[in-house]
């Protein structure tokens, strides 16, 4: 896009990202080709993305690649996804570590093959040092048992350490502890739902919907979506009038 740093130097960029990547089936069904045609399309979509919020200095970006429930889909277009997750692992590992990019993958990783969870360890260790850019990647995630683990865990360390759960905060026991709570929320793929994504993390993000398919959301998209997070006043309970007086100050 033709003077793009100039307008997202005039934008307040989100410090963290997280987005709902849908409407892959739908964009391969339209031509008359396989669903999992979408996903690969999705995966290209995808790369795109991390190299814009890199370079426009976004902090975190979250990305929803695979629901608890997405496991209720066809076997062929399960192991399709599973497939992409492995290549895309080993194909990106060194640019991510070119990059420094750091990946953190969330989600209960246990039901994956072995393969996969090793080659998850790998790359998050070989990227762990990385500090331009945190890429999440929210796999066999879901919201709710986010805070379920997050709960179990919480309590558990309490009793080991023979203190009261109050003494502890939920947030640092999610799976995101550490990360700044996401900005900006974009669903692409024309829905407008939260399908148990982040539940917790999302309380005071902006939620931007748009129609267009995830395959199609390139770097104006991202813009346009980044534009209208910045046109948009966050209160987080205080009136109007008194962030008003905050910017002035
Ligand atoms: C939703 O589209 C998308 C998914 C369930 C998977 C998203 C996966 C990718 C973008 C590629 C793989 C990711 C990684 C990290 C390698 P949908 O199939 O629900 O689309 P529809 O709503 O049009 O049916």
């Amino acid at each position: 896009m033709q003077d793009t740093d100039s307008q997202i130097n005039r934008t307040t960029v989100p410090r963290h990202i997280a987005i709902i990547m849908d409407g892959n089936g739908r964009w391969a069904l339209r031509q008359n080709k396989a669903r999992t045609y979408g996903h690969k399309a999705g995966v290209n979509a995808l790369k795109q993305t991390i190299e814009s919020c890199a370079s426009y200095g976004v902090d975190v970006l979250t990305v929803f690649a695979f629901s608890s429930e997405n496991w209720l889909r066809p076997k062929q277009e399960v192991d399709v996804l599973m497939g992409l997750f492995m290549l895309t692992l080993k194909n990106q590992a060194k640019k991510l570590l070119k990059n420094n990019i750091r990946l953190k993958i969330i989600g209960d990783r246990s039901r994956f093959s072995l393969t996969l969870q090793e080659k998850i360890e790998e790359v998050e260790k070989l990227t762990s040092n990385n500090s331009a850019m945190t890429l999440v990647i929210a796999a066999n995630y879901g919201g709710q048992w986010d805070i379920n683990q997050a709960i179990k865990r919480l309590a558990k360390h309490a009793k080991e350490a023979r203190q009261s759960v109050d003494e502890f905060e939920i947030n640092d026991f999610l799976s995101t502890a550490g990360l700044p709570e996401p900005d900006l929320f974009i669903r692409t793929g024309g829905e407008q739902r939260i399908s148990n994504f982040l539940l917790w993390q999302i309380a005071y993000s902006e939620l931007y919907f748009t129609d267009v398919l995830w395959p199609d959301f390139d770097q104006n998209e991202l813009l346009t979506a980044i534009m209208s997070y910045s046109s948009r006043q966050r209160r987080f309970g205080h009136t109007g009038e008194q962030i008003n007086e905050q910017a002035i100050k």
